[in-house]
């Protein structure tokens, strides 16, 4: 089925399928790596909070809190000696700055109910708790307010000096007591973890960004191949046509060809059967018109026996009989012969000249045409002129070496009408240059004068002429001469 497509649609169906695969992948690809940019960028922004919330956890734990311990022993003051609380107020006061990233440090049972995590946030605490190799997850989180990046980092587990604010509530500072109350907060083991900390980068712009982009990609992807293919298919279909137009040309070139070589031949073999039977008619017509003569005479003067001169008047009206006979013959035969009209000289070669475009092509011989402006017209027979001008120019084709020119240029004056084909070829030596239209001179391995005789024979008919002048290695000038009209004898002449 593939195969009886033409080759125009073929490729434009290459094409649509090179479109079909290529954009899902391209179009993803570039998604993929916008995305990839989008989420480093969150991540990079996401991990700056978070050190710092850290760096600032870190500073309440190992700079503050031994400070407060050490100057205000068993008091508790929140403000600088809970990590998580200064933690907490400092990611709020960036937030001011940045109200879209959101910090929270998460716990399944936090002292602060603030700090209570959320389903999700659950969910990830128990993925750390059930993974303590895992110390890091990140992942992305539809919420009403939009769509966020989240990275989520687990939390650090209790130790004993966790215990003294977290472990037994009686233990613990009084403030804190009365200020969280009894219950949440306290009574952790050594080692257990119950927290993270989560940053939320929102992420919904850029990758919306992102989509956008492949939108305008697929849209200008899908344009430009439309263009190609609108391009592709006007470019196929001029292609098409000329190569259509070509190949007809050809066709009626050959035909006309077929035409020419068909009337050539019929016109040669006419004229030679015209000519034997004119002869035989000319031999037959003397001898029978003496011999009527003859028989008249005889009958006329001689005293001869009835019988006798019956059957000499017999015999003589026979052959007087085959006198009128062998006239009429001729007067049919003359009447066959006469194929001549009125023709333009100009539109002769303008006919020959598609006969040699092939071989002209091939060899990239250019043609100047100098043709007379007022037609040069006279009286032939077409056929045999176009069959003597495409042999001189199939001549000079031949002679002519490839990228070489010929001129063509016909002329006119009152008594004659001329035509000369020069080319720039090898030339011909003068002393052939007599022999070129002889019958039996031949130059088969340099192809000078071929069908010159001929050429030569039917000008002559025409009561023309063919002259040729040539310089060796610089080129012939062949000459082709005819007369406006013929003079009564020349037309008498012709008919005998
Ligand atoms: C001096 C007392 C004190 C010590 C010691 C202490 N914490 Fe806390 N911790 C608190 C207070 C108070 C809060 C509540 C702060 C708030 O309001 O956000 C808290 C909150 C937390 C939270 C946030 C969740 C929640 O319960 O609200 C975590 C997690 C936490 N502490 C872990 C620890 C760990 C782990 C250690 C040991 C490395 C530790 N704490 C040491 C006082 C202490």
């Amino acid at each position: 089925m593939l195969r009886d497509l033409s080759p125009k649609k073929k490729f434009a169906l290459l094409l649509i399928a090179i479109y079909v695969i290529s954009l899902p992948i391209i179009s993803t690809l570039t998604y993929i790596i916008l995305k990839d940019n989008a989420v480093r960028d969150a991540y990079d922004a996401g991990k700056l909070l978070l050190s710092t919330v850290e760096a600032v956890k870190h500073y309440v734990a190992e700079e503050l809190r031994p400070v407060f311990y050490k100057e205000m022993p068993g008091r508790f003051i929140v403000e600088g000696m809970s990590r998580s609380y200064v933690a907490g107020d400092i990611a709020r006061r960036v937030q001011k700055e940045h109200p879209n990233d959101k910090y929270i440090n998460a716990s399944l049972s936090p002292m602060n109910p603030q700090n209570a995590a959320d389903e999700f946030q659950s969910g990830i605490i128990n993925t750390f708790i059930r993974n303590r190799e895992l110390k890091e997850w990140r992942g992305f989180r539809t919420r009403p307010d939009g769509e966020y990046y989240v990275i989520a980092r687990a939390g650090q587990p209790f130790t004993a000096d966790c215990l003294l604010c977290h472990g037994d509530p009686s233990v613990a500072p009084k403030e804190l007591v009365e200020r969280y109350g009894p219950t949440a907060g306290f009574n952790k083991k050594i080692g257990q973890l119950e927290d993270a900390t989560f940053v939320y980068i929102p992420i919904g712009v850029p990758l919306a960004a992102a989509r956008k982009v492949v939108a305008i990609f697929i849209g200008l992807y899908t344009l430009s191949f439309g263009i190609i293919l609108i391009i592709i298919n006007v470019h196929f279909t001029r292609l098409y046509n000329q190569s259509e137009a070509d190949k007809k040309r050809i066709e009626e070139i050959n035909l006309e060809l077929m035409d020419l070589n068909r009337d050539m031949e019929s016109i040669i073999s006419e004229r030679t059967m015209n000519l034997i039977a004119l002869s035989v008619a000319d031999r037959v017509r003397n001898p029978a018109t003496a011999i009527a003569g003859t028989f008249n005479r005889i009958l006329r003067k001689e005293a001869l026996s009835d019988p006798l001169r019956e059957r000499l008047s017999d015999l003589m009206l026979e052959a007087q009989k085959l006198d009128a006979i062998v006239k009429d013959y001729e007067t049919i035969l003359r009447g066959r012969q006469i194929m001549f009209r009125v023709e333009d000289l100009n539109e002769i070669v303008r006919s020959v000249l598609p006969l040699m475009e092939s071989e002209r092509k091939e060899k990239d011989i250019e043609i100047t045409l100098r043709l007379a402006e007022k037609p040069p017209r006279c009286v032939v027979n077409r056929q045999l002129i176009r069959v003597a001008v495409l042999h001189v120019l199939k001549n000079a084709v031949e002679a002519t070496p490839p990228g070489g020119a010929i001129t063509i240029a016909t002329s006119s004056d009152e008594d004659h009408i001329s035509l000369s084909i020069a080319d720039t070829g090898r030339g011909i030596p003068e002393e052939e240059i007599p022999k070129i239209f002889s019958l039996f001179y031949s130059t088969k391995k340099h192809r000078i004068g071929m069908g010159l005789p001929l050429v030569k024979q039917i000008l002559e008919e025409h009561k023309g002429a063919i002259s040729v002048e040539s310089i060796v290695g610089r080129g012939s000038a062949f000459l082709i001469t005819l007369p406006v009209r013929w003079s009564e004898q020349e037309l008498e002449g012709k008919e005998k």
